[in-house]
């Protein structure tokens, strides 16, 4: 049976190859997007994801826009990242569907709330969303089956600051609010996601197929890559999201510990700072599973093989 998934996102490069996996995987039934602000403005991320599921002939699948600021701190676009318009070097037509009227946070309650147990979501932006839509249905914690997040830096150094995660660095306030929800959440931290680099010659793999696809894969992923040269010195790209998209239906990609992990909300050189309370000091319950361990190669394999179907249905 094929899950049913909401993707809360900021394309963002990684984010639109994490669209791109899913509309390729037929594990996954993608019933809606909301988009978020993070890597670019929620005005932007809103187009971009309209426009990514069009380049893979998926302009069905229903996008709504989010929230445009964190829920206490001033926004922190990433352009030396991701690019100004979020998509690297790539450039897509404007779309010709437009964002749904609903506020992503209403639709997300009203998806989860009429399909109690049913509706997986994978968060793989800033969670100011899924904070809101908590606070305004607190009762989407016990109906979601599900929660994917991309986020932290459990025993990895940070990739915004030296603590903390850019997702997590963004929205540490609507972090705190959904790490203690309650809510069943497998969280994909840097700890695992670092460990797994696309290459260029994963690259030059795909680009033995001439399609739209694998261009716009080319043209985001080489802006990505001279970012994390310059800046990380990492030959290739960390495509965090896709492997979060990838654990909904191949766990097996990570190993999993049950862990307390908490994020930090002082003002300070901790903000946003995720941390695992690994010998339960303080006796709690484990508020989430968190991938620790990972199979690099599986992940890529699978990436690379689903956006090869993908690139030969689309030319
Ligand atoms: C996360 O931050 C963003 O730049 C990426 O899209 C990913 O979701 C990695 O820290
Ligand atoms: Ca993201």
């Amino acid at each position: 049976m094929p899950k049913h998934i909401i993707i809360d996102t900021d394309p963002g490069i990684d984010d639109s190859l994490a669209l791109l996996l899913a509309v390729a995987s037929p594990e996954i039934i993608l019933d809606g997007v909301i988009a978020i602000h993070g890597n670019v403005s929620t005005e932007q991320t809103t187009r971009n994801a309209l426009a990514v599921l069009e380049l893979a002939k998926a302009s069905h699948v229903p996008v709504f826009k989010g929230c445009d600021v964190p829920l206490v701190k001033e926004s922190l676009l990433s352009p030396e990242t991701h690019g100004n318009s979020g998509l690297g070097y790539a450039q897509l037509p404007e779309a010709a569907a437009k964002p749904k009227s609903a506020h992503g946070s209403d639709y997300l309650i009203e998806q989860i709330m009429s399909r109690p147990g049913e509706v997986t979501l994978v968060a793989i932006g800033p969670l100011t969303n899924v904070a809101l839509a908590i606070r305004k249905e607190p009762r989407i914690v016990q109906n979601v089956k599900e929660v994917f997040i991309m986020g932290g830096a459990i025993q990895h150094a940070g990739n915004t600051t030296a603590l903390a995660e850019y997702n997590t660095f963004v929205d540490p306030h609507a972090a705190h609010v959904v790490f203690h929800s309650g809510m069943p959440m497998i969280l994909t931290p840097l700890d695992v996601t670092y460990e797994c680099i696309f290459t260029k010659d994963d690259l030059n793999r795909l680009l033995k197929i001439d399609s739209p696809i694998t261009k716009f894969i080319a043209n985001s992923t080489r802006f990505y890559m001279e970012f994390h040269d310059e800046y990380q010195s990492i030959d290739g790209c960390v495509i965090n999201d896709p492997m979060t998209l990838a654990l909904t239906f191949m766990p097996e990609i990570c190993d999993y510990q049950n862990l307390v992990v908490d994020v930090d909300i002082s003002t300070g050189v901790g903000l946003g700072n995720t941390f695992a309370d690994f010998y339960n000091y303080e006796k709690k319950k484990p508020n989430m599973k968190v991938a620790m361990g990972v199979q690099p190669r599986m992940f890529m394999e699978l990436f690379l093989e689903r956006m090869e179907k993908l690139a030969l249905k689309i030319t």
